[in-house]
């Protein structure tokens, strides 16, 4: 795992829209994937300005998300469809077509959790795929537990989880408590992937995820042993 101290907030989401830049022009039909949270939202601002200057094509790409909530349809405004539309796929030319994310309305979620890691298969596997890093070292929303999971999964999010989110959701808004996610072998599969992470809050994980034993019960850890990972941080 490289290890990259960045200056700032600024400097980490430029630095890291760079290399997601970079996996692009390398690669004009890469299948990347995607992380939501708030620290992922300055690298996409950048990738726009990429888009807008003309530095980067997304007309070949294929995008994967790591998770979904499990019960908020793609409309509603905290879910993750609408953060990456809001955030990201509005602002550059990906083929709509092209562009996954786990429904979290699915009438059969095994069935959808099954398809989805499908059509990962069939895409050819992911080549880069972005992370952000939970309080308690989850990624995705792969909990701290017992197991790595393996595959995309319906799951559980930790009481920390539920904390941590709850500030998107307004008052009379019901935060989920099940999230569809893939698993922590999915994001293994992955060729090359750049976890990023900010702010004092996230310090704790990550020393933990740097330094300490690989365990489930710090998913993040299972990155130690991951061929191409970057970790990117700032204070
Ligand atoms: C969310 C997402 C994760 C994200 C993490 C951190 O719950 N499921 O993919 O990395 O929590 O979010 P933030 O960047 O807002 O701290």
């Amino acid at each position: 795992m490289k290890v990259i101290k960045a200056m700032s907030y600024a400097d980490l989401s430029k630095k890291a829209a760079i290399v997601m830049a970079a996996q692009i022009i390398r690669n004009p039909k890469s299948v990347l994937g995607f992380a939501t949270g708030s620290t992922p939202l300055g690298a996409y601002a950048e990738l726009a300005r990429m888009f807008a200057d003309g530095a980067v094509d997304f007309s070949g790409i294929v995008s994967f998300n790591l998770d979904e909530y499990y019960g908020l349809a793609a409309a509603h405004p905290q879910s993750y469809h609408y953060y990456m539309r809001q955030n990201l796929f509005s602002h550059v030319n990906i083929n709509p077509d092209n562009i996954r994310i786990p429904n979290g309305v699915a009438v059969d979620p095994e069935q959808e959790c099954a398809e989805y890691e499908q059509s990962i298969q069939d895409a050819g596997g992911i080549d880069f795929q972005l992370l952000g890093i939970g309080r308690n070292g989850h990624i995705g929303f792969n909990e701290p537990g017992e197991i790595f999971t393996d595959k995309t999964h319906l799951t559980y999010l930790a009481s920390d989880t539920l904390s941590a989110n709850s500030r998107f959701f307004g008052p009379g808004e019901k935060m989920p408590t099940q999230a569809i996610s893939m698993g922590i072998g999915t994001i293994m599969r992955a060729k090359s992937i750049l976890l990023i992470a900010s702010g004092a809050d996230k310090a704790d994980a990550l020393s933990k995820m740097i330094n300490g034993p690989v365990t489930p019960q710090m998913p993040a850890s299972a990155l130690q042993y991951h061929r191409d990972a970057i970790v990117m941080y700032c204070d």
